[in-house]
């Protein structure tokens, strides 16, 4: 028998618009996210559009993604960007010291970047080397990719092949987690240091205004968002929060395929934990910024499982399975109830590197079911999100309690209602009633297994197919199998 289950969506009460930002992507320059993931370089045997992989950017062109944060993470404070500019032969090649001790070629530099970030319509998030740079290489950098006119760096950005400005850089951040990898400082510390450093931050570009982001907490650090926003908030637009969602230690973080219900369960309560997280944070915000004006950014968040046997150690490579769909559609769920302060978040990351959209192995490619998530929410970016209340049993595993079922309402910036209904349960099926009427079509993504996942050799196991509600006496009802998302558009 069905679980019963009920949602009452609140059209009368609109939230703040859905930033499509928040569907944004992270790439490192981390393993093999960049260098094989995305960038192949022209002479490769690998079918590619001037050294960009073809099969990759195709995929990634159907998530319209908004905003591409890079070159880091913990990479960005150990990179000099003048590596990676000019004649990609005489770049120099670098120890990678935060990920792997592997070498790089700076073969995918800054030019390389704002392309592709420009050519998948995507805004660039590049973030800034505070822990082991000077100030004016932020200036220097963001004039090289920004300036009109006549200037030796814009100049040189043309001799390098581009000259018109970037136009797409809308965000810098200033610095990256300063609390450890990007500078172990104390959050006074990390505070002054970002108030000298935006100092340096172009605030203004042809492209517009560019957002100053600061580097903020390690998901539960209260004190260092408090800090930030007592001391610097002045001079920042938006206040960054990294959380990751692993189902057991930091030491054991568990496997990304193969795991039990426990596990399974464990993951998710994990993952809606952001909700306290994104709560809390803003009520500290909100005390010192009660107009909002500067914004919370969770621009590293994602499942973090141990990387796969025999990958490159330090190299983040992990599986992603439909454990995977879930937190994807949960977490951005919750970013849809919290859009008065979230208004962009980057999942970590974009390829072949932890709760990647999209795995490769030499020329092979493999979608996720996280790709499959964030291609069935695109109508949400943009739209305007109604509270919805749902009612029905808990799921229920060993010592974890929780919602069994998680609904987001939105009106897309097509006008039409879109619904997204995700059933934590792995073994039972949900009947879900709503209030509305009318008819509902889209898509839901599904398996036979906690860990059903794509390989290379299978790697359409897992995929969205067609699902409709059904109109029971005027009513709209769902019936949502066990450990499924779905997203539907209604016709009322
Ligand atoms: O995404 C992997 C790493 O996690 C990032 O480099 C860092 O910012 C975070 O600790």
């Amino acid at each position: 028998q069905p679980a019963q289950v009920s949602v009452a969506i609140d059209l009368n009460s609109p939230g703040a618009k859905i930033e499509p930002a928040i569907q944004g992507q992270f790439a490192e320059d981390l393993g093999r996210g960049l260098y094989d993931g995305i960038w192949v370089g022209p002479d490769s045997k690998i079918p590619n559009t001037n050294g960009y992989r073809s099969d990759v950017m195709a995929a990634l062109d159907k998530l319209h993604i908004p905003v591409i944060r890079w070159p880091g993470g913990c990479f960005a404070d150990q990179y000099d960007w003048r590596d990676g500019i000019g004649p990609r032969e005489k770049r120099p090649v670098r120890i990678n010291y935060t990920w792997g001790g592997v070498t790089y070629d700076n073969s995918f530099g800054t030019n390389e970047f704002m392309d592709y970030a420009e050519r998948l319509g995507a805004d660039a998030y590049v973030a800034g080397n505070m822990g082991s740079m000077a100030p004016r290489d932020m200036q220097q950098w963001i004039e090289y990719m920004t300036a009109g006119g006549k200037s030796t760096l814009a100049e040189e950005r043309r001799a390098n092949g581009r000259d018109k400005p970037w136009t797409n850089l809308k965000y810098f951040g200033v610095g990256n987690e300063t609390w450890g990898c990007g500078g172990n400082m104390t959050a006074e510390h990390a505070a002054n240091e970002h108030r000298r450093y935006a100092t340096f931050v172009q605030r203004q570009s042809e492209g517009g205004p560019i957002v100053r982001v600061g580097s903020g907490a390690n998901v539960d650090d209260y004190h260092w968002t408090e800090v930030f926003m007592r001391d610097a908030a002045r001079t920042m637009d938006a206040l960054s929060l990294h959380y990751y969602t692993f189902p057991g230690s930091w030491e054991h973080k568990g496997p990304a395929t193969g795991f039990d219900k426990a596990a399974w369960a464990s993951t998710l309560v994990h993952a809606l934990h952001m909700d306290e997280l994104v709560t809390k944070h803003s009520a500290i915000m909100d005390k010192y910024d009660p107009d909002k004006r500067v914004a919370l950014y969770v621009d590293e968040w994602g499942t973090w499982y141990d990387q796969e046997p025999g990958s490159h150690p330090g190299f983040l490579y992990q599986q992603n399975s439909l454990r995977d769909a879930e937190v994807a559609a949960l977490t951005l769920n919750i970013f849809h109830r919290h859009t008065d302060r979230v208004k962009l978040a980057a999942i970590a990351q974009m390829v072949n590197v932890l709760q990647a959209m999209i795995l490769t192995r030499d020329d092979k490619m493999l979608l996720t079911p996280t790709y499959h998530v964030f291609d069935m929410y695109v109508p949400f970016q943009g739209a305007t999100p109604y509270p919805a209340t749902v009612e029905g049993p808990r799921y229920k595993q060993g010592e974890y309690d929780l919602p069994m079922v998680d609904v987001s309402a939105a009106k897309g910036a097509d006008g039409k209602l879109y619904l997204s209904l995700v059933n934590l349960d792995p073994d039972r099926a949900a009947r879900v009633t709503t209030g509305l009427g009318g008819t509902a079509t889209g898509r839901i993504l599904t398996g036979p297994a906690i860990d059903t996942h794509n390989t290379f050799d299978a790697p359409n196991t897992i995929h969205p197919v067609a699902y409709a509600g059904k109109n029971v006496g005027g009513k709209l009802v769902f019936d949502l199998p066990a450990k499924s998302v779905a997203v539907v558009a209604v016709t009322q």
